[in-house]
């Protein structure tokens, strides 16, 4: 049904066109939320493809880790698989070798894993952590894009808890915006934020 928007179709192809615009080859990017690896796997192709860069990609479930490692593994060439540090556990607590003000871009897919584990969903407290210490990692000009699913319960929750953050955010270190569908019902919803040049 939505194929017959070219511009985007979905809030993925808009959150990916805020990722292509910000990421250049050689940046230090993470997926807090890597799931089935797919979001880890585009950011890889934009950071690793030359220089130095490297993609942290955490879940807390171990079998999106090892879903995320074979799909990375199978589509990348084998010498940039050592610039990808994998993780399993909370993304409240993101690896300590990662050092402040260092990160280009930062991705949380919120919400379960498709096909998986329902209740094994991101849950507010625990992303609002997260995403305190995401801006303390965050580079000058860096994106945070988080990705809302409101059409279910606890998703709502946490978008109503993430907006009441982000929208206190102090307007000069921090530019925030909400992009929705209005006319799509209960359809995810874009978060970006980005911290000040
Ligand atoms: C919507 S899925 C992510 C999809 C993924 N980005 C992809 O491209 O396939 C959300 C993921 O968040 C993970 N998750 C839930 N709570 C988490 C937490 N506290 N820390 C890290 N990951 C978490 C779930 O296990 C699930 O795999």
């Amino acid at each position: 049904m939505f194929s017959k928007f070219p511009l985007f179709q979905s809030h993925l192809d808009l959150a990916h066109n805020y990722w292509q615009s910000c990421v250049t080859p050689g940046d230090i990017v993470i997926d807090a939320t890597c799931g089935n690896g797919r979001d880890t796997l585009f950011l890889c192709k934009l950071a690793l493809s030359s220089g130095d860069g490297h993609a942290y990609a955490m879940d807390i479930q171990s079998m999106a880790i090892e879903k995320t490692r074979k799909l990375l593994s199978e589509n990348l060439e084998a010498n940039l698989l050592n610039r990808i540090i994998l993780t399993q556990g909370c993304h409240s607590q993101f690896p300590t070798e990662i050092c402040e003000s260092s990160v280009k871009l930062i991705v949380y897919n919120l919400g379960y894993l498709p096909g998986g584990e329902k209740s094994l969903t991101t849950f507010s407290p625990t992303t609002l952590k997260s995403l305190e210490s995401a801006q303390t990692l965050l580079k000058k000009g860096g994106i945070i894009s988080l990705t809302c699913y409101p059409g279910h319960p606890a998703g709502k929750i946490e978008e109503e808890h993430l907006l009441a953050y982000v929208s206190g955010l102090e307007p000069k270190a921090w530019s925030s915006c909400h992009h929705r569908w209005i006319n799509r019902r209960e359809a995810p919803s874009l978060i970006i934020l980005q911290k000040s040049a």
